[in-house]
């Protein structure tokens, strides 16, 4: 039995009146988890929707809040993969009420791997739910060809800035979209090929410039809304358009008759866990990867453990990068 201390959802609401640093207990994972000592957990936008009440995965508080971290195994079922000592990084079981924004948490066993050499503890939390996401929009869903034209909105948010790398691995141009100069020359920073300022130019007069005309293959959609429905005037013949969240509140407004006439389609993504031999592979081939340093998570700002609160209220307007919670110092 472990014990230490927990940010846990109370009640739906605003950040700072609904989320709560509890006493808690963590008994000896069952088969299927890892007992981790938190070092570092990361952060998005899915918090805010939990906290809100409207992330469609999850029932009532209380829960835990957290979808992801890296630290030290302390404790593992018989017939585990992974030993006490281990450094590990993966998706916790936040769905079970179990998040990373806590001293210890159970990670997915299924979802979890060593951290690779190149990277940091910061990066190594940002790492398994953005990346996860990406390879499942970018390589099941859309798929993504090398040489193709990848447009990606939100890019310098926490999947978006995995796709913008996922993109230049699988051999890609990489179009970011954001919406400041600042997040541009981030995402620029950080492997994207060009960057178009969804507020203050013309985006699909834009791509067309930078495809010839063409329009892009691929859009990587985790914003939905306006910035979408405009983004889709720029898709090419037979482009596919991943439809993966709504960082703006609102789904985009598909037309079918448009995507008919246009010829083009709209795929969904869910990136939950496929047969247990499907998800070895994605996790091999995300940890080879990164072990290559073909990508990495690209991490903004790192908040204190105390600051949990404050670090999912600031999710509604976010800065450039992963954001990322230190949760115990070295
Ligand atoms: N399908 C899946 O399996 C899956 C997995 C993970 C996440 N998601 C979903 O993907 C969406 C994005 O998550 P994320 O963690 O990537 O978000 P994030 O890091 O917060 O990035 C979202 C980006 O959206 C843009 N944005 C536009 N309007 C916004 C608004 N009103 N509030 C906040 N951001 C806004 C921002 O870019 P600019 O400032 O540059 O416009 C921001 O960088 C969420 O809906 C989440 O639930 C889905």
């Amino acid at each position: 039995m472990f014990s230490g201390r927990a940010w846990r959802l109370v009640k739906f609401g605003a950040p700072a009146d609904s989320i709560e640093l509890q006493q808690m207990t963590w008994p000896e994972p069952v088969p299927g988890q890892v007992l981790i000592r938190v070092r570092t957990a990361g952060a998005g936008y899915p918090d805010v929707m939990m906290a809100a009440g409207h992330f469609p995965l999850l029932g009532n508080p209380p829960f835990g809040l957290g979808e992801e971290a890296a630290g030290e195994v302390v404790a593992v079922p018989s017939g585990s993969r992974f030993s006490v000592g281990d450094q590990v990084t993966g998706i916790t079981g936040f769905l079970d009420g179990w998040g990373g924004y806590a001293e210890y948490t159970y990670l997915r066993e299924e979802s979890t791997i060593k951290i690779p050499a190149r990277m940091t503890t910061e990066q190594a939390s940002g790492f398994p739910i953005a990346f996860r996401t990406a390879y499942a929009g970018l390589v099941d869903r859309a798929p993504l060809e090398a040489g193709q034209v990848l447009l990606v909105l939100g890019a310098a948010g926490s999947s978006g800035g995995a796709a913008v790398q996922l993109g230049k691995a699988l051999g890609a141009t990489v179009i970011a979209v954001a919406g400041s100069q600042e997040k541009l020359d981030f995402c620029r920073l950080h492997g994207a090929d060009h960057g178009v300022n969804h507020r203050t130019e013309d985006l699909p007069a834009r791509v067309g410039e930078l495809t010839g005309g063409r329009g892009a293959d691929v859009i990587f959609d985790p914003v939905g809304g306006a910035t979408a429905l405009t983004a889709l005037q720029a898709i090419a013949r037979d482009g596919r358009m991943v439809l993966i969240g709504l960082a703006s509140g609102e789904p985009v407004a598909l037309n079918s008759m448009d995507m008919l006439l246009r010829n083009y389609s709209a795929v969904g993504v869910l990136a939950t866990p496929g047969s247990a031999a499907e998800e070895a592979l994605v996790w091999d081939r995300l940890a080879d990867l990164a072990d290559r340093g073909a990508i990495s998570t690209p991490v903004g700002h790192v908040y204190d453990f105390l600051d949990v609160p404050e670090m999912i209220a600031r999710q509604l307007a976010p800065t450039a990068g992963k954001s990322v919670v230190r949760i115990t110092v070295e």
